[in-house]
C-alpha cells in the first residue's frame, strides 16, 4: 500500500500499479461475480436449484469466485414491497442489503475486489456518511472496496422513502455532486466547507482514508446520462445490452454503446472508462443439454412474478431492450446458453464489441460456478481472455 495518498481528488486507485484495481485491469477480461443476495437471484422460475440469498451462501460464493481467479464480486441493491414482485418463488421477497454484506465479506477474503452497490439519493444519506463508512470498510478488505453508485429508477422505491420520483436528469445532477463531494473529503488534508445545490458541508473532515485514495469507483446505467456521468467519475461502468437478452442482438448493440463510452471518457480527460456487462451463463458439457436445462428453468416460469417485476415502473434507458417473455431465465441478463466451448466463444463476441469486462450471474450457483471454474475457465485461458 502507498505511503503518500494523492491530494487530487481526481485521482483514481488505478494510478497505483499495486492497487487491486490495477491488477485486475491487467485482465484482457474482467470477471466478476453478480452475488444473488435477493430470492430467486436473476431468474423467476421454479425449477429445482440451490441458489440461496443467504450470507453463508454467498460468502462461500465469494470465497469460491476468489480462488478461481475471479477480479470482482457484488450484488444488487433492492428496496421493495411485503413479499417483493411475489409469485410462487416470492422473487426478491428477501434481500440482504449489498453494502453490509460487503463488510461481512471484506473480513473472509483476500484478494478479490468488494463492491457496494449504494443508493445514493435515498434518505438521508450525506457525503460524509459515505466517506467515513466506506474509508472503514476500505481498511477492512485492504484497498479492495468499491461503490457501485445506483439513482434510484423504480418510482415505487423513492416513495418508500417518502419522496417523489426525481427526474432522470436531474439524478445524475445531484449523484455528481454527491460523489465530487466525497471524493473532496477523502482527498482532503484539512476541513472542507462546501454550500452546494443539495448538500453543505461546514469543517467537515474524516482523516481515515481509503488505502489507495478513495475506493474503486463502478456507476450502472445504460443511458447517456449515466455514461457522461460515469465518465468524470467512474472506474468502471456496469451496463447492459441495448439490444436485450438475446446474445446475437447484444453483440450487434453493443459496438455502438461502447463507442459512445470510449467517446464520453475521452471528453472527461480522465484515464479509460471500463466497461462491464451482465451476462447469465448456462452452460452444460453438451449443448443439448444446456438447451434442455434452459428449457426446463423457462417451463418453470413464474409468470406472476415476472408480471410483477416488469409492472414495477422504471426509467431506466438502459433496459429498455429487455421483454418480458425473456425474463424466467434470468432478468434483465444477456443470455449465454451452451457447452464450455460454445460459452468461450460467446464470451469472445461480447469482448469483442470493445467492452472490458463480464459480471456473471448464474440459475444454480454453487454447482454452475463450480463447472464454470472447472470447464470453462480453462478454455478462457486458451482463448486469451485471462491471464
Ligand atoms: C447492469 C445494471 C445493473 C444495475 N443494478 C442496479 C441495482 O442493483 N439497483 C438499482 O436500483 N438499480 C440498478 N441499476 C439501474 C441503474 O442504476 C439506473 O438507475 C438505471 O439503469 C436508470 O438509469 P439509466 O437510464 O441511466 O440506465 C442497474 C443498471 C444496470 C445497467
Amino acid at each position: 500500500m502507498p505511503d503518500t495518498l494523492p491530494a487530487d481528488w481526481t485521482a483514481s486507485p488505478a494510478s497505483f500499479a499495486d492497487s487491486p484495481l490495477s491488477q485486475a485491469l491487467r485482465q484482457p477480461l474482467l470477471l466478476g461475480l453478480f452475488l444473488p443476495l435477493q430470492q430467486g437471484g436473476w431468474s423467476p422460475s421454479s425449477h429445482p436449484r440451490g441458489t440461496d440469498w443467504r450470507f453463508d451462501y454467498n460468502a462461500r460464493l465469494a470465497q469460491q469466485a476468489e480462488a478461481l481467479g475471479f477480479d470482482l464480486a457484488f450484488g444488487l441493491a433492492k428496496w421493495l414491497g411485503k413479499g417483493g414482485y411475489g409469485g410462487a418463488t416470492q422473487y426478491h421477497g428477501l434481500t440482504l442489503d449489498p453494502f453490509i454484506v460487503t463488510t461481512a465479506l471484506a473480513a473472509v477474503t483476500r484478494r478479490i475486489l468488494l463492491i457496494s452497490t449504494i443508493h445514493v439519493l435515498y434518505g438521508p444519506w450525506h457525503p460524509l456518511h459515505l466517506t467515513k463508512f466506506g474509508a472503514t470498510l476500505d481498511h477492512i478488505a485492504q484497498g479492495r472496496w468499491g461503490i457501485n453508485v445506483v439513482t434510484g429508477h423504480r418510482e415505487s422505491e423513492h416513495r418508500r422513502f417518502g419522496k417523489a420520483p426525481i427526474p432522470h436528469g436531474l439524478r445524475y445532477e445531484m449523484a455528481d455532486e454527491f460523489l465530487r463531494i466525497a471524493k473532496q473529503l477523502w482527498a482532503a488534508s484539512e476541513e472542507v466547507s462546501i454550500a452546494g445545490r443539495f448538500w453543505n458541508l461546514e469543517a467537515a473532515y474524516e482523516a481515515l482514508k481509503p488505502c489507495y485514495g478513495r475506493p474503486v469507483i463502478v456507476s450502472a446505467s445504460g443511458s447517456q446520462a449515466g455514461i457522461d456521468f460515469a465518465a468524470r467519475h467512474s472506474d468502471i461502468l456496469f451496463t447492459t445490452s441495448p439490444g436485450g437478452a438475446a446474445l446475437d442482438a447484444a453483440v450487434e448493440t453493443l459496438p455502438a454503446l461502447v463507442d459512445s463510452i470510449r467517446r464520453a471518457s475521452f471528453a472527461a480527460g480522465r484515464p479509460p472508462l471500463r466497461s462491464l456487462v451482465n451476462p447469465l451463463i448456462i452452460c452444460r458439457p453438451t449443448e443439448r443439454e444446456a438447451l434442455q436445462y434452459r428449457d426446463a428453468i423457462i417451463a418453470a416460469a413464474d409468470h406472476e412474478a415476472i408480471a410483477n417485476f416488469s409492472g414495477d415502473r422504471s426509467d431506466a434507458q438502459g433496459f429498455r431492450g429487455f421483454q418480458a417473455d425473456q425474463r424466467a431465465l434470468g432478468a434483465n441478463t444477456i443470455h449465454i446458453v451452451g457447452s464450455p466451448e460454445q460459452v468461450t466463444d460467446q464470451l469472445a463476441r461480447l469482448k469483442r464489441t470493445g467492452i472490458d469486462g463480464v459480471q456473471i450471474a448464474f440459475f444454480d450457483f454453487e454447482p454452475d460456478l463450480a463447472f464454470f471454474g472447472s470447464d470453462v475457465l480453462p478454455l478462457l485461458k486458451q482463448a486469451g481472455l485471462r491471464l
